[in-house]
């Protein structure tokens, strides 16, 4: 919003100063006008005066246009002043001056080391970038607190410390369909194990209780393989896959994977 209201403040700015260059200008016309008014000329005279100046114009040196200044060429006309003492074989080179387009980068280049030396490094009036990752850091973790404390937000609550099983037939369905499509690669459809153990024996490498299972879903095992999930999943829906893994407690499915861990 803040950023909007500048650019139209920039606009009208510009406008601003736009229009009153333009007054500015007919101000000046007009008081030429006034101070030495130009004498009435006729129908002839007029004429006359075209011709003279046009004449002044085909005699004066070409001046040389906006590009060729900027690129810093001499008009065509001139470059037989540029040529230089020395011809190879016939080929004569140029002496032409650095283009002002190169001269601007240059000194620009100087002057922005000389800001940026100055504002990040002598005075410290910005942070520097791991400074400013820092405050980023910072921010975005005062915004997270600040959501998980939202009212609305009771289910992000959700912790490895106060989770609970569910027995809500919906929520565990939900959870089913969640295993299915994100856990299943690695620990099979039916939780029979495949990269990962099989999550329906009782024996367990991180735990068995709801809040272990919570906790190594939430974290992951990333040395093993087995992803942190807290950054895709949101605690409620961890809770219920949670819930669901111990659901599934002596199904018993076809191909199960050996027992890895200690017996719950
Ligand atoms: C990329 C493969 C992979 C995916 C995907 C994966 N896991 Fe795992 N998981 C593993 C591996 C490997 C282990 C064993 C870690 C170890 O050896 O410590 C594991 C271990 C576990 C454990 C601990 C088992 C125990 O014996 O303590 C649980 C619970 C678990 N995974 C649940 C899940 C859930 C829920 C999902 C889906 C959200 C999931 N995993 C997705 C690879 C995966």
């Amino acid at each position: 919003m803040t950023e909007l209201f500048i650019c139209l403040l920039l606009a009208v700015a510009i406008i601003i100063l736009g229009v009153s260059l333009l007054i500015l200008k007919v101000i000046n016309i007009y008081a030429h006008e006034v101070l030495n008014p130009s004498p009435f000329a006729t129908k002839e005279e007029k004429e006359q005066q075209r011709v003279d100046l046009d004449r002044a114009k085909a005699i004066l040196p070409s001046k040389p246009s906006i590009l060729e200044k900027i690129m810093g060429l001499k008009p065509i006309s001139e470059e037989k002043e540029l040529i230089m003492e020395h011809t190879f074989d016939g080929i004569a080179e140029l002496d032409n001056p650095t283009p002002a387009w190169f001269m601007v980068l240059f000194y620009g280049t100087m002057i922005f080391a000389i800001v940026y030396l100055t504002t990040y490094h002598v005075f410290g009036w910005a942070p520097l970038q791991e400074e400013e990752y820092a405050i980023e850091l910072k921010q975005a973790d005062e915004a997270k607190a600040a959501m998980l404390l939202k009212p609305g937000n009771a289910a992000n609550k959700i912790n490895e410390n106060n989770v609970e099983i569910t027995k809500d037939a919906a929520e565990l369905k939900t959870a089913g369909i969640l295993f299915k499509s994100t856990c299943a690669p690695c620990h099979g459809e039916n939780a029979q194990g495949i990269v990962g153990p099989n999550l329906t024996d009782a024996y367990w490498l991180h735990g068995g209780t709801v809040k272990e299972i919570f906790k190594t879903i939430k974290y992951g095992v990333p040395d093993k393989g087995m992803i942190a999930w807290e950054k895709t999943i949101r605690p409620q829906q961890i809770a219920e896959l949670a819930s669901y893994i111990l659901t599934l407690q002596g199904t018993n499915p076809s191909g199960a994977k050996a027992p890895q861990g200690n017996k719950l």
